[in-house]
């Protein structure tokens, strides 16, 4: 079975996007769906650069390709602050439109005080390495999380992987199990994986914005996620991954500092300090809601174009 056969049968995808032909039989497009139609991209992964250049071409008409919209980079800018940031070098045979988007109002709050205790907290969390790290987060108190927690949830995987996945917050299973994506969710994120041809663990790390899960799976505090997001910050400096997906709609504004619904964040590459980042649904969405399952597969093939340019400029 081929890798988007395998990834539609997992996503439950009944229908599919299709080339359409013009009157010379020259493709014209993919065909959107019609409202409640669920589609498919009409590509197997070894031809994601062809439907993305379609893709992307249905996004931005007028664009000549993906475009990156760049995160403020979080430690220098205070919410509402322009981005400064510099964004990877496009490669040259494609070029990539670079829209540095103003900063959003984010869900973060601001960094801390100059001269605060957090700063030092920051800066030496800044220069852990991957055993500092751990242990740093298995003995974290820094929010009220940690009197609920049953384990911290530190990530698990390849930890110089090209590929970073990056989910919202523990949940029930991970809680008890002390590894991310565990439950029902993480077997289709795993299977989402299986369709890139990747596997948990190889080539892949899987970090969460949160390390201990909120008591009754409530959305976690914008302090919680302050608190937390110096580890993540060290994970992704640590791992240096190719390419950073996000998954769901509370991580995706957490790590970009953004307010804007994940439906408009999604068919761009923001970046991340530096680093390219596609949005995606979260698994948990996408087990319950059929109509935006095929739009996760654009955004793996966006993420896959991402990186085989990393690769290719690398
Ligand atoms: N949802 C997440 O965002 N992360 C997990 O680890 C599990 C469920």
């Amino acid at each position: 079975m081929s890798r988007r056969a395998q990834f539609l049968e997992v996503l439950g995808i009944p229908a599919e996007w299709v080339l359409r032909q013009r009157a010379g039989g020259e493709p014209q497009a993919l065909a959107l769906p019609e409202a409640g139609e669920v589609a498919t991209v009409d590509a197997p992964l070894s031809a994601a650069p062809a439907a993305l250049a379609a893709l992307a071409a249905l996004a931005a008409p007028a664009a000549p390709a993906v475009s990156i919209a760049e995160a403020p980079p979080v430690a220098e800018a205070p919410v509402g602050a322009p981005a400064q940031a510099a964004a990877p070098t496009p490669p040259a045979e494609a070029p990539l439109t670079i829209d540095r988007a103003p900063a959003m109002p984010s869900l973060v709050p601001a960094g801390p005080e100059p001269g605060s205790a957090q700063v030092d907290r920051e800066a030496d969390i800044a220069t852990m390495d991957w055993p500092a790290l751990e242990a740093a987060v298995a003995g974290c108190t820094a929010c009220g999380l940690c009197q609920t927690r049953t384990n911290t949830v530190f990530g698990v995987g390849d930890r110089q992987a090209e590929w970073m996945l990056i989910g919202e917050a523990p949940g029930e299973n991970e809680d008890q199990q002390g590894e991310p994506f565990v439950g029902q969710a993480g077997k289709l994120l795993d299977n989402m994986l299986g369709a890139l041809g990747l596997a948990r663990g190889r080539n892949v790390f899987i970090a969460n914005v949160l390390k201990c899960r909120p008591p009754g799976n409530r959305n976690p505090e914008p302090d919680e996620v302050a608190q937390c997001e110096p580890f993540l910050r060290r994970q992704i400096a640590l791992v240096k991954p190719k390419v950073i997906v996000v998954l769901g709609r509370f991580a995706a504004q957490s790590l970009l500092r953004s307010t804007t619904p994940i439906g408009k964040l999604r068919g761009t590459v923001h970046t991340y300090e530096g680093i390219p980042v596609v949005v995606t649904y979260h698994p948990a969405y996408l087990l319950r809601t059929l109509t935006d399952k095929a739009r996760a597969w654009e955004d793996l093939c966006l993420a896959r174009e991402v990186h085989d340019r990393a690769g290719a400029g690398a």
